[in-house]
This record gives structure tokens, C-alpha cells and sequence, in this order.
């Protein structure tokens, strides 16, 4: 049942204020204190993350909130990469796997890997019950419900749900943050479903900018800080299903190399909150414009003030947060994305090549 949608994905992403509010409101206050009793952050001296491709991405974005709301360092692999190359691990060290699915064939192995290496294994999934579930230490669901589209865009919304309140809670016990620091990042949380909603709102503005963005051979995704992973995970959506090629790059890298891409076929989505490092990205987008790229930014009310003058589009978001942004601005993505897709007449349930869950390597 497409409930009244043309496709799964675009039921899917019109769900997510709802189900988004069901894992928030799996993980308010009496389940994160059962959950302080089974997981002890204190003495921890890495955070380990496994995942494959939109899970890895809400792991890429945890890194910055792991580091920066609970002081702990991070790694974050692919999982095809860490099973074999078998890194050293500590035995203080908390390993943790995101996968929808719970049956991803890498991460499982991965997961295998370190059980015995690591003081804890936990994994975020959807599916409970999953082999990835079964086989941890502790599970941590993500309630988002039956996810049909191959393209994940719910799934990832509550990973990066239950992602923060993990991060706010190894914050708390650690006394990285304050406990005004941590009402203030929860009271953010609490309103993101209804963000999300004026940010679906947004729907026709995007529809209408995606008929020229279809025509492109190739789109750039920039973003910086938390907003990096998230360009990868934009570049990603789109390359799956409108099968137009896609990269996402730290905003800072442009001059490194992709820059020699641009020219005025080239349309490059800058995802950019006004943050503490805005005007860097910001600089970055004016180099893009100089050459004649094409700038699609997508930013607040404030950020449009300051830069939305001169770009090919400007997209104006709710403000929110910067260090919780990716999970509004991951609604601007996936719409870009499931819209140029709808132009392109793709299959957007089920893109070529593609299986929904990757049980063999
Ligand atoms: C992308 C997508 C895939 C999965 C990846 C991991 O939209 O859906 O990249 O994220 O195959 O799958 P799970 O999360 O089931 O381990």
C-alpha cells in the first residue's frame, strides 16, 4: 500500500516526521536511563562504526556527533574494507553496526571481526531479530517500519534518530556536555518531525528546479562538518535512482581536484546551515559560480540572506541546530533526488542492478 503515493519512496519520505517520532519517542527519558544501565560510555576510549552505504553515511554523520557531544574518538569503516583489512582493536572500545536490514553480508563479518575484541557490540537496526540484531552484545531498534524502496530514506532519518540520543547520552554520562546542553540537543529532537514537515512542505519548490537538474551528465554535492556525509548520502540517492552520476565532497576539497570539473553543465548542491564554518562554505560556492557552475544552495533564511543572491537556485530551510541539520537537510536530498528520478521515468522502487538487502558479498 503506496497510501495514496505514486511510489514506496515517496511514502516513505512523507512518513518520516511520523515514525521519526516513534523512535524518539522509543528512546525518551525512562528507555535512555534503562539504556544508561546496559551501556557505560565512561571509559571508553574509541567508538568503532561498521556500516555499507546509506548506513555508513549516518555513521560518517555520528562521528561528528560522537566527537563533538560526547569527546569520544571515532573511526568509521566499510564494512568490506574492515572485515578484511582486520584492524587492531582495543578491548575499551564500543563497536557499532547500522544496518537496516540486519542481514548485510560485510557487516555481519565485521561484526564477527571484533565480538570477541571489543568491550561492547551494539548494533542500530530496523529489522529486530535480524542476524546482525542476534549476534550483538545489545540492539538498538530503530522503529521506522517496513522500508519497500531500495533507496533508503526513512531508515536512515531514525538511524540518525537513535544515533543522537546515543551520542547525548554517552555525552551526559562522559560529562562532555552539561545538562542544559543536553535538554537544549533533546527540545531539538523533540521538534525536528515537525521541521521535517516544513521542510516536505518545501516538495514543489524542489520539484520545480529538478526538471534542468535531470538533464545533467553529472552533480556535485558539497557540504562541510556534519554536512559532509550528508552531501555523500545526497550524491548517493541520486546516483541510485535517476542514475545520473553523482559525487559528494568535503566543501574544502574542491581545490584538491574536483573544481576541474566545473563548468556551466555541472549544477553543485551546496548544503549549507548557517554554522560556525558558513562563510568557508560559502567561499567554496562563490569559486563554483565564478567558473560558471551552476549553484543549487540549500540553506536558512539567514544563510539566503547572506549568499542567496547570483545562485542558479536557493532552497531556504528551517532553521535548526547546525549540529543536528543533516537530519532536516537529508529531506532536501532525498526529494531532490526522488524528483529528478520522476523526470528521468526511472524505476524508483526498484533501481537497476539493485537488491534491498545484500546477503552475499
Ligand atoms: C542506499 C541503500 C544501501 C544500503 C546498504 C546497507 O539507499 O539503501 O546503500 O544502505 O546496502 O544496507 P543495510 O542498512 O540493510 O545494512
Amino acid at each position: 500500500d503506496k497510501g495514496g503515493h505514486r511510489h514506496f519512496m515517496a511514502k516513505e519520505i512523507f512518513e518520516q516526521p511520523v515514525v521519526l517520532s516513534d523512535c524518539l519517542g522509543h528512546y525518551a527519558e525512562s528507555e535512555t536511563a534503562r539504556l544508561s544501565e546496559q551501556l557505560d560510555f565512561t571509559c571508553t576510549d574509541r567508538m568503532i562504526f561498521v556500516a555499507c552505504g546509506t548506513a555508513y553515511y549516518a555513521c560518517a554523520v555520528a562521528k561528528y556527533w560522537f566527537e563533538q557531544i560526547a569527546g569520544i574518538p571515532c573511526d568509521v569503516d566499510i564494512a568490506s574494507e574492515f572485515r578484511y583489512r582486520q584492524p587492531p582493536v582495543s578491548d575499551r572500545s564500543v563497536a557499532l553496526f547500522v544496518s537496516q536490514s540486519g542481514e548485510t553480508a560485510d557487516t555481519l563479518a565485521a561484526l564477527r571481526y571484533v565480538k570477541d575484541r571489543v568491550a561492547r557490540v551494539v548494533s542500530v537496526v530496523n529489522v529486530a531479530g535480524s542476524s546482525i540484531a542476534r549476534e550483538s552484545d545489545l540492539a538498538l531498534p530503530i522503529l521506522a517500519g517496513v522500508e519497500v524502496g531500495v533507496a533508503s530514506t526513512k531508515a536512515f532519518m531514525n538511524q540518525l534518530g537513535a544515533l543522537a540520543n546515543l551520542a547525548i547520552l554517552a555525552g551526559r554520562q562522559r560529562g562532555h556536555i552539561d545538562e542544559a546542553r543536553a535538554a537544549e540537543l533533546h527540545e531539538t529532537l523533540r521538534g525536528m518531525p515537525g521541521l521535517i514537515n516544513q521542510a516536505l512542505a518545501l516538495e514543489s519548490k524542489i520539484a520545480a528546479q529538478t526538471a534542468e537538474l535531470s538533464e545533467a551528465a553529472s552533480v556535485l554535492f558539497l557540504g562541510r562538518g556534519a554536512m559532509f556525509p550528508l552531501a555523500l548520502e545526497g550524491a548517493l540517492k541520486l546516483k541510485e535512482i535517476s542514475y545520473i552520476h553523482a559525487e559528494g565532497y568535503a566543501s574544502g576539497e574542491l581545490k584538491h581536484g574536483p573544481i576541474a570539473l566545473i563548468d556551466k553543465s555541472v549544477p553543485v548542491i551546496v548544503f549549507a546551515p548557517k554554522d560556525a564554518l558558513f562563510e568557508k562554505t560559502i567561499s567554496n560556492m562563490q569559486e563554483v559560480m565564478a567558473r560558471d557552475g551552476k549553484v543549487w544552495l540549500v540553506t536558512d533564511a539567514e544563510g539566503a540572506a547572506q549568499a542567496g543572491e547570483g545562485t542558479w537556485s536557493t532552497l531556504v530551510m528551517p532553521k535548526v541546530d547546525p549540529i543536528l541539520a543533516p537530519m532536516l537537510y537529508a529531506v532536501a536530498a532525498q526529494l531532490i533526488a526522488y524528483h529528478t528520478a520522476l523526470h528521468k521515468g526511472t524505476d524508483v522502487d526498484q533501481p537497476r542492478n539493485l537488491a534491498k538487502s545484500v546477503t552475499v558479498e
